[in-house]
């Protein structure tokens, strides 16, 4: 079978599509916007999580300190297990900008006001408080990339993303152990801070949500008028519909196998990150005898591997594909960690534990793109409310559970054949631990499978029949309905006739006697419900015949072809609205047209309201859908054209057809008259 990356990478090829860099991304005004947001919240976030560890371990004293951490622990915890399935459900039905700010601005107030509390338990209150807020934000921000982002950003955006979030932990703690000293030394004048040596770095913690809800707030999530819309169309929401929704998710993600696979795939790197973290202390210090600092040398060896692992993803996503890539790192990483496991000397253990890192953090970042890439606007809150979830208490249950089991087997060691062979219970934890995440491997692997068997891979077999060079000229008109392509292509192609080109203009669906029947058929509202895989084949066999029997042949003679639209209609209208994916719908439609791809789309950008409101009163069966559809397609249009900014002139479709007009003929122009070269079809 052929491989999926380079198909993709020759459609993206032939349409034009904007290459993606990391520069690119981190200047990107909104991305960098978000990222300066999570850079330092996440900051904060580990300074105050360590400032009000510290903080109850003192007011807990010497007898009961141990005890309060861990009330905080299970206090941070409580929330995932009471609301987690709820959470997603906020960060799909709500705006979430509003909801971010909101619980940006909650917990800036919660961790300002904790010196002030009374007792432990105002403490573990806050801090169970604090957590239900992060668990609104966290769903929010991930179902909020791939509308903040380009597509082909969105591995790049989820590795620096996950670097700036995990990353900082060392740095957090850092800035703690500073910010407590200056306390100290403040404490020397003013005795209230030398006291409370923690105070400064709660307040400096609600400084950085602050600082976080500002951002946010000046950030254009692009989701508002498509979930303004679905929300308005739906019930008030209760305690019913909350857990009617939440369940809602779960069918989606349990009918979905390769959503399903991605989870647990995720879930299970998250539990080995947690037996690392429990289980590495006592490795380092017992089996292999290398003192107190055996742990922060391994600890490095794994943050490099990982911050390699998320760096490396965009070009070995070249190699392999995504799917392949997911499972291969995360067996990879199991058996590292078997091998580390076995390892007699710190140098030696370090040195395979950089590898180990590389595979979890390339299993983390390929989980997060292919989850973002395949799971509809719709859903996406709920899914990364669950992958949120899950991985927290896999996590947790990983930080205890590890431990245990090494405490429960104990010392163990052998002699064979003369010699001592340590087999303590910590490697046997690390084995067992290994053999878990194999396990997720072949379960992610089996789930990917069946969804890769049920993917369109038409391209592969396609001949490269790409458009010859020095033929015509192919223009496509796209736009919502309303927006007047029809009105727009005849006075373009009286504007390139008065140029002496000669024109041939055509339609979609339709302009092959084929294709009128299946317009009929596909657009009469008699025809009912229509799967949408069905439909866009319907539209891909009226696109086939056309290509093969009118562009084509007019193309070869070098004429000038208009088309009232083409397989961008089908990306915008099956692939985001129907909810297809893009990438199956592109694939479809290149193996229609063999590779045919037009030189110049002109968008006519209208909202969909007014023009909706244009169209006749006979409504067929597109225009009879709701406005969260006809707003999906204009979305979807939007990014697309951005994407490919050499292909693609967005006209601003209001005013009088000739003001219109005069706009759409600026594009004209950009194609037919290149400055070095006469313009085509030109007899
Ligand atoms: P039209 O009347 O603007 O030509 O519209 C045909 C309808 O078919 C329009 O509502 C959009 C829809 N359509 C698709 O959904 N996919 C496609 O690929 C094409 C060409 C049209």
């Amino acid at each position: 079978m052929a491989r999926a990356a380079p198909v993709a990478e020759e459609i993206a090829a032939l349409r034009g599509t904007r290459p993606s860099s990391l520069k690119e991304l981190l200047t990107h005004r909104s991305f960098s916007r978000l990222l300066r947001a999570m850079l330092v919240s996440s900051l904060g976030d580990w300074v105050g999580f360590v400032a009000v560890a510290s903080l109850v371990a003192d007011e807990g004293g010497e007898r009961l300190g141990a005890l309060a951490v861990a009330g905080v622990m299970l206090a941070r915890l409580l929330p995932s297990v009471l609301f987690g399935p709820l959470a997603g459900v906020f960060a799909d039905r709500f705006d979430r900008r509003k909801l971010m700010v909101g619980a940006d601005l909650g917990r800036g107030a919660m961790y300002a006001s904790m010196p002030f509390m009374p007792g432990l338990w105002a403490i573990f209150l806050l801090s169970f408080l604090i957590e239900c807020l992060s668990l609104l934000w966290t769903p929010a921000k991930d179902a909020s990339i791939p509308n903040l982002v380009p597509r082909r950003q969105l591995s790049n955006a989820n590795s620096v993303g996950l670097i700036t979030t995990y990353g900082t932990l060392p740095l957090g703690a850092s800035i703690y152990t500073l910010v407590a000293g200056a306390s100290n030394g403040i404490g020397a004048h003013v005795r209230y801070f030398g006291l409370h040596p923690q105070f400064l770095a709660l307040w400096l913690d609600a400084f950085t949500f602050f600082f976080s809800a500002r951002m946010v707030w000046g950030l254009d999530l692009h989701q508002n008028r498509v979930a303004r819309l679905r929300a308005g169309a739906e019930a008030k929401l209760n305690f019913n519909s909350i857990v009617r929704e939440a369940k809602d998710g779960y069918r989606f993600l349990a009918a979905h196998p390769m959503i399903r696979a991605m989870t647990v795939g995720i879930v299970i790197a998250f539990a080995g990150v947690g037996a690392v973290i429990s289980l590495g202390p006592v490795f380092a210090q017992y089996s292999l005898n290398a003192g107190s600092t055996g742990f922060g040398i391994l600890i490095t060896a794994f943050g490099i591997g990982m911050g390699t692992g998320m760096g490396l993803m965009n070009s070995l996503a070249r190699l392999l594909e995504k799917e392949k890539l997911f499972v291969v790192a995360m067996l990879g990483t199991a058996g590292c960690a078997v091998v580390v496991a076995a390892m007699p000397t710190l140098g030696l253990a370090a040195l395979f534990t950089v590898p180990m890192g590389v595979g979890t953090g390339l299993t983390w970042v390929t989980g997060y793109t292919m989850l973002q890439e395949n799971v509809t606007d719709e859903y996406r809150g709920r899914t990364f409310a669950t992958l949120t979830i899950s991985a927290r208490m896999a996590l947790f249950a990983a930080l205890v559970a590890f431990p245990a089991l090494a405490a429960a087997i104990g010392p163990l060691t052998f002699t064979v054949g003369g010699r001592e062979l340590d087999l303590s219970g910590v490697r046997i934890a690390l084995w067992v631990g290994a053999a878990v995440v194999i396990m997720g491997g072949m379960f992610s692997w089996r789930g990917l499978r069946r969804s890769r068997l049920a993917r369109p891979r038409p391209l592969s077999l396609a001949p490269r029949l790409h458009k010859r060079e020095g033929a015509g000229v192919l223009i496509v008109f796209e736009g919502v309905e309303g927006s007047g392509k029809g009105t727009q292509m005849e006075l373009a192609r009286r504007y390139l006739e008065s140029k002496g080109l000669h024109v041939v203009a055509t339609r979609e669906p339709g302009g092959t006697g084929f294709g009128d029947r299946l317009r009929e058929t596909i657009l009469d509202p008699a025809t009912g419900t229509v799967d949408p895989r069905a439909e866009a084949l319907v539209f891909a066999a009226a696109r086939a015949q056309l290509v093969a029997t009118v562009i084509r042949p007019a193309l070869d003679e070098g004429k000038v072809v208009l088309c009232d639209r083409f397989i961008d209609s089908s990306v915008a209208y099956q692939g985001a609205a129907r909810g297809l994916g893009e990438q199956d719908v592109l694939a479809l439609n290149a193996w229609a047209t063999q590779g045919l791809f037009p030189d110049l789309v002109i968008l006519l950008h209208i909202e969909p309201e007014e023009g909706l409101a244009r169209a006749n009163d006979e409504r067929d069966r597109f225009e009879s859908e709701d406005l969260a559809f006809h707003a999906k397609v204009a979305d979807a249009y939007l990014k697309i054209a951005d994407e490919h900014p050499n292909r693609f002139h967005v006209v601003d479709a209001r005013g009088t057809p000739e003001e219109v007009h005069g706009r759409v003929r600026e594009g004209l122009d950009r194609v037919l008259a290149p400055p070095d070269a006469g313009p085509p079809g030109q007899t």
